[in-house]
């Protein structure tokens, strides 16, 4: 019998968080699904569990003392990054993230992230005020920003009795991404992936504009996980505050129009484009060259702004059309009613009222066969892998 992860080597990092006995769970997981576990604990770590459960369960020693040289006398750390698939981090805590996004290396665990090459995953647990604070934010903002992979916390009851974000991702998802991250890799390698991000903002004047509240997360999602399954990646974006992903070539735009000529100008090397870019419908008719003054009432008469994916519609040839449709009613006959319309491959709906702007999101996907997937909430990264799942089996004419 196979198994999806046969032959895959992961090492596993627990570090000290009271989720650690959740690490049990993840090992015999990734185990049972075939791949060969290293694990790897902190000193505090061994507070929480033994290594010899772990130890137990994965036939395998513990690495917990940098000083102590392996059998056939490599360095311990060296020779163990080398080997790796992938390197998951379950639970990892507010400390060991810190230390991570400085390259402090004083443990046999942080010695490894420095050394692997291999793709990094990051479970984060901890409570909710550590979780919202600005340094542990900005930790996992440098760390993603590196192409460190970081699985969103989930909400719920946390140990303190505290109810919030900071809850160690579900067994699940966190094996599921293991997964995709490890056997979905090279299933996009000899395609380039246009995508659009994030809104478009639409002036008025020098410093008032008409926008939306996209955060541009799940444009970005996609273009990092077409990156991660070997396609080359052009993302054209709105304003975003988001860091570009490594390895894919952005190009910032403002308005729609420029998006349009953004994505026109780039159409004919693409063969997958993916507009996930909540453009903004309608302009000012007019833009003031000076602030506007206060006035009692103001009037804007506004135009539709060019359908850009409409027009990329009417110049298909081969190339897989992928839309999104933001609603808050009627979901699934909208997005069916575009997808028609425009020629799409696929359509994402999605309820604007779950996941606009946020880490996670809930999708329902429309394919010209009429079928209708809905997705439960979802991290957009898993969302995007789900997408290009799709996509991969349009291609291959599934
Ligand atoms: C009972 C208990 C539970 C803890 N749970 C967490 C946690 O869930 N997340 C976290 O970031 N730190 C948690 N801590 C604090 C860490 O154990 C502490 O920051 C430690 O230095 C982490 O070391 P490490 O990152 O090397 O494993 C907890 C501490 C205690 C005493």
């Amino acid at each position: 019998m196979t198994h999806s992860l046969d032959g895959k080597e992961i090492i596993l990092g627990v570090t000290g968080s009271i989720a650690a006995y959740k690490a049990v769970e993840i090992l015999r997981e990734l185990t049972g699904r075939g791949a060969a576990v290293t694990v790897v604990m902190t000193e505090s770590a061994q507070r929480f569990v033994s290594p010899l459960t772990f130890e137990t369960l994965s036939r395998r020693p513990i690495l917990t003392d940098l000083f102590a040289l392996d059998y056939d006398k490599q360095i311990g750390h060296v020779a163990t990054g080398g080997r790796a698939d992938l390197y998951l981090i379950a639970p990892a805590t507010a400390n060991t993230i810190a230390k991570l996004a400085h390259g402090i290396a004083d443990d046999f665990l942080t010695n490894l992230y420095l050394s692997c090459t291999c793709p990094v995953l990051l479970a984060p647990a901890m409570d909710r005020e550590m979780y919202a604070h600005p340094t542990v934010q900005e930790n996992l903002t440098r760390l993603k920003a590196r192409g460190v992979h970081v699985l969103e916390t989930e909400y719920g009851e946390l140990a303190s009795g505290l109810i919030g974000r900071g809850r160690l991702a579900d067994l699940l998802t966190i094996c599921g991404e293991v997964e995709g991250l490890l056997t979905h890799q090279e299933d996009l390698q000899g395609e380039t992936v246009l995508v659009t991000a994030g809104p478009t903002q639409e002036p008025l004047d020098p410093v008032r504009f008409l926008s939306n509240r996209s955060s541009g997360r799940m444009g970005f999602a996609i273009a990092q996980a077409a990156r991660d399954r070997g396609a080359h990646v052009l993302l054209v974006s709105g304003p975003t505050s988001l860091p570009t992903p490594p390895g894919v070539t952005r190009t910032d735009v403002t308005t729609a129009e420029e998006m349009l000529h953004a994505v026109l100008g780039q159409l004919d090397a693409t063969t997958i484009l993916i507009m996930a870019a909540a453009v903004a419908d309608y302009r000012p008719s007019t833009h003031a060259p000076k602030k506007m003054k206060k006035q009692e009432s103001l009037t804007i008469e506004l135009l539709r702004n060019p359908d850009i994916l409409a027009e990329a519609g009417r110049q298909k040839e081969s190339r897989i059309l992928v839309g999104f449709a933001a609603e808050t009613e009627d979901l699934v006959s909208n997005a069916r009613e575009k997808l028609q319309k425009k020629h799409l491959d696929l359509i994402v709906a999605n309820d604007i009222r779950v996941g606009f702007g946020g880490e996670t999101t809930r999708v329902t996907i429309l394919d010209r066969q009429g079928q209708v997937e809905e997705l439960p909430e979802l991290s957009k990264r898993e969302v995007a892998h789900q997408i290009l799942d799709r996509v991969v089996a349009v291609r291959r004419g599934d």
